[in-house]
């Protein structure tokens, strides 16, 4: 029976905590919310971003393009952004509609105003441990472990998938921690001979039940970011978790899990950027 990692609790606690930060600090944080075409993903996450926002005191805006309003136009709502005082983060919801190049899109936007951490300059800083920002979802990851006293110092910590947006950064942030790290993706040969030597599994592929209870070394701690649909339509994640459960140490249920923390270091970004935007560093 493993201990469930309620990050559901946890990023209820922060918002909280944050609540509290930004009523006392006398800043007026925003956060602008772009959102292209009609993805209805995209509109379930930019709602609870609002909602979330409003919970802390932050402002959110959104700005909602249609899908044809073209690249330059996009450019043209980013540059507008960067330039304006009341707003301190600014996300542009991924993925974009066909005819848009995520990475140019990304690149225009201002780094201090980065929340996502998702520009070459913040993945770079990353990289060599000197942030401003971290990837909502691993920072997500890191703090929830670090709430149950997981220490990732010294042991085998293996990714699963090696996106720009979850799997590299992950694999960073353990390895700053003194993890060993492993990533593994699709072309790995024999996948649960590696999985089953993590001390520390994240699951970030985005395929229901990739990780079975074989793949899974007694007393792990299994981290499940993803968040899919199974064939009944129920939100799940790639952990097939009614049997990985009973062998794990610990383990994030989907939902309840990574998501929630995911949404609770938006928040923390944004308030970060808009202490930045005053000359004030965070705790
Ligand atoms: N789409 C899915 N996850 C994310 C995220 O973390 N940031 C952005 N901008 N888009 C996303």
């Amino acid at each position: 029976m493993a201990i469930i990692l309620d990050g559901k609790a946890l990023a209820e606690e922060i918002k909280e905590k944050l609540r509290v930060e930004v009523a006392q600090s006398g800043l007026h944080p925003g956060l602008a919310v772009v959102v292209v075409g009609d993805n209805p993903a995209s509109r379930i996450y930019v709602d609870s971003k609002k909602k979330d926002c409003a919970v802390c005191g932050i402002k959110s805006e959104e700005i909602a393009l249609p899908a044809d309003a073209g690249e330059e136009k996009l450019l043209a709502v980013i540059a507008e952004l960067n330039q304006r005082p009341d707003i301190h983060g600014i996300l542009v919801q991924l993925p974009l509609p066909e005819g848009y190049s995520e990475q140019k899109v990304i690149q225009a936007i201002a780094p201090e105003k980065d929340v996502d951490a998702f520009h070459l300059i913040n993945v770079g800083r990353i990289m060599v441990g000197n942030y401003a920002f971290l990837p909502c979802t691993p920072a997500g990851v890191m703090e929830l472990l670090d709430h149950y006293g997981i220490d990732p110092k010294g042991k085998h910590c293996v990714v699963v998938g090696r996106s720009d947006i979850v799997g590299k950064p992950q694999a960073m942030m353990m390895l700053h921690r003194h993890a060993t790290v492993t990533i593994c993706h699709s072309r790995t040969p024999d996948l649960s001979a590696i999985t089953r030597q993590a001390d520390i599994l994240v699951a970030a592929v985005g395929k229901v039940n990739l990780i079975t209870a074989d793949m899974v070394k007694p007393g792990a701690v299994v981290v499940d970011v993803a968040m899919n649909r199974d064939e009944n339509g129920k939100l799940c994640g790639d952990v097939d978790f009614a049997n990985v459960e009973p062998i794990a140490s610990y383990i994030t249920p989907v939902p309840g899990g990574v998501g929630p923390m995911t949404r609770a270091m938006l928040l923390e970004n944004t308030l970060t950027a808009a202490k930045a935007a005053v000359g004030l560093q965070k705790e």
